[in-house]
């Protein structure tokens, strides 16, 4: 009788078990149903997640889109809907599995880097070159904060609508502008375009992080890579700059500068690393007053009194800021920011000389002159790659046997640590796996 009993408890547990899938499978139909095409934007959000999230996913190539035959292993797809509710093509089991991860990601939604420049006169080919450095090594969404003169909205806007279809970053257009408060004040002390990213904290009021660049730069390797000095800063550092030079005998601060300058040598704003949210809190101490000023105060008197003694304008303010601020500043190493004063006289970078170098900054012109010709080479090559996986693999061959023409002069006889970094960047990012050979 017992056993009868168990039998048929068992059934009805069957039952109610078969009973609650069809339901399911009900519920599921008819959500499809009523679907419609809303179920497109939140795909391509999911995926721009993923495309963050996943550190061997390409960059550069299309993001791998949710409806593909993998979907069963869909991290993307379960992050957004509870695995009682998926689309029946898509495996519950992974999801169940995958709860713990989703569970993570909803406490720490992707991180976005944020990139700023500011460009003006003829400098568009450059900065787009600029900005395709970052995407094609970076691994973590960036965004884009383009400062720009009116009628360069134009051509960016269309340049940067052409890639879109890559969803590894996104931008925003800006005209050059001065905080509102005191607008009129500042214009009248301000060149507009030379002062901007002074201003950058106070305009972009709620970004937290910002790496700013000058529009003369290209990048070697991940923007990844130097924002993760964010998280080295100690609690008093509050920006990351690289020395104005290594060698002190051909320094330009220190042999003639006529206001107090950082460290040794000074240091140069070229790439500069900003944690924001610290700039806009910090009091900073100051040879004006004996009361701490914060950023937005500081500028305005600061140029008052240092306007008839500066020659590389915001550069120089920044150093007479650190000056009297050191604990708040993290100098990175100078391969972060490679000039030809690096090695225009011989060598005398040495991190660069063993790793290679990361940023490559072309100041003074010499992407478009033949002054330098190695930091042409490398800006040139960088200038004419596409997206496509293959391009950017094959850049590395033509581009050495041009930076092997440039041995007549001191920066091309240490070529090598020009495509060091950058193979490497490549190597990594878009090795062809076993399978595509
Ligand atoms: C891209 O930036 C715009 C502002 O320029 C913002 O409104 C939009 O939400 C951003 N998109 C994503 C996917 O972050
Ligand atoms: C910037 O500093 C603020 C305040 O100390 C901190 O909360 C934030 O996490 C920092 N940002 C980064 C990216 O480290
Ligand atoms: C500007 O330079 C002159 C000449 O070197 C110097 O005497 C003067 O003290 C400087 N001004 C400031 C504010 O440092
Ligand atoms: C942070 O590092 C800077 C530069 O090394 C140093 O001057 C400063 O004292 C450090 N701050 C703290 C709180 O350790
Ligand atoms: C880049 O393209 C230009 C013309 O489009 C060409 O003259 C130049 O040699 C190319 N440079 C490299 C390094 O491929």
């Amino acid at each position: 009788m017992r056993r009868y009993l168990r039998i048929v408890v068992l059934c009805l547990a069957c039952g109610f078990c078969s009973l609650l899938y069809a339901f399911s499978q009900l519920a599921v139909s008819l959500e499809e149903g009523a679907d419609g095409g809303g179920g497109k934007p939140q795909a391509a959000v999911a995926s721009w997640l993923a495309g963050g999230g996943r550190s061997t996913l390409r960059g550069a190539g299309p993001v791998a889109h949710p409806g593909g035959s993998d979907r069963c292993k869909d991290f993307s797809l379960c992050y957004w809907n509870p695995y009682w509710m998926l689309p029946s093509d898509v495996c519950g089991m992974n999801c169940f599995w995958e709860a713990a991860f989703r569970y993570n990601l909803k406490i720490q939604p992707v991180e976005k880097m944020h990139l700023a420049v500011v460009a003006c006169g003829e400098r568009l080919e450059e900065t787009m070159t600029m900005l395709k450095s970052a995407i094609i090594f970076s691994i973590k969404p960036l965004q884009f904060h383009i400062f720009a003169e009116d009628q360069l909205h134009h051509s960016f806007k269309g340049r940067l609508d052409s890639w879109s279809f890559l969803q590894t970053f996104n931008y925003t257009l800006y005209p050059i502008t001065f905080p509102s408060e005191n607008a009129a004040e500042w214009k009248k002390l301000f060149k507009p375009c030379a002062s901007q990213r002074l201003f950058l904290p106070l305009i972009l009021k709620e970004v937290d992080s910002l790496l700013y660049v000058d529009t003369d730069i290209v990048f070697l390797r991940p923007v990844d890579d130097i924002w993760s000095f964010l998280k080295k800063f100690n609690s008093t550092q509050i920006a990351a700059m690289a020395p104005e030079h290594e060698e002190p005998r051909i320094g330009w601060y220190n042999r003639f500068a006529r206001h107090p300058y950082y460290g040794k040598t000074g240091v140069n704003s070229g790439v500069m690393l900003m944690n924001m949210t610290r700039m806009r809190r910090k009091y900073f101490k100051n040879d004006m007053t004996t009361v701490r000023l914060q950023w937005g105060d500081i500028l305005m008197p600061l140029l008052k009194k240092y306007k008839l003694n500066i020659t590389w304008g915001d550069q120089d303010l920044l150093n007479i800021m650190f000056s009297h601020n050191p604990e708040s500043l993290f100098v990175f190493p100078c391969q972060w920011n490679y000039r030809p004063d690096h090695c225009i006289y011989g060598s005398n970078c040495q991190e660069a000389e063993e790793e290679g170098i990361f940023i490559l900054h072309g100041n003074r012109g010499v992407y478009h002159d033949d002054k330098q010709p190695a930091f042409r080479a490398v800006y040139e090559a960088l200038r004419n790659c596409s997206f496509e996986d293959d391009n950017i693999r094959s850049l590395l061959k033509p581009l050495e046997l041009e930076l092997q023409k440039t041995v007549h002069t001191y920066c091309g006889k240490i070529y090598k640590i020009f495509i060091k970094q950058l193979a490497k960047s490549v190597r990594d990012r878009y090795a062809r796996s076993p399978k595509e050979k």
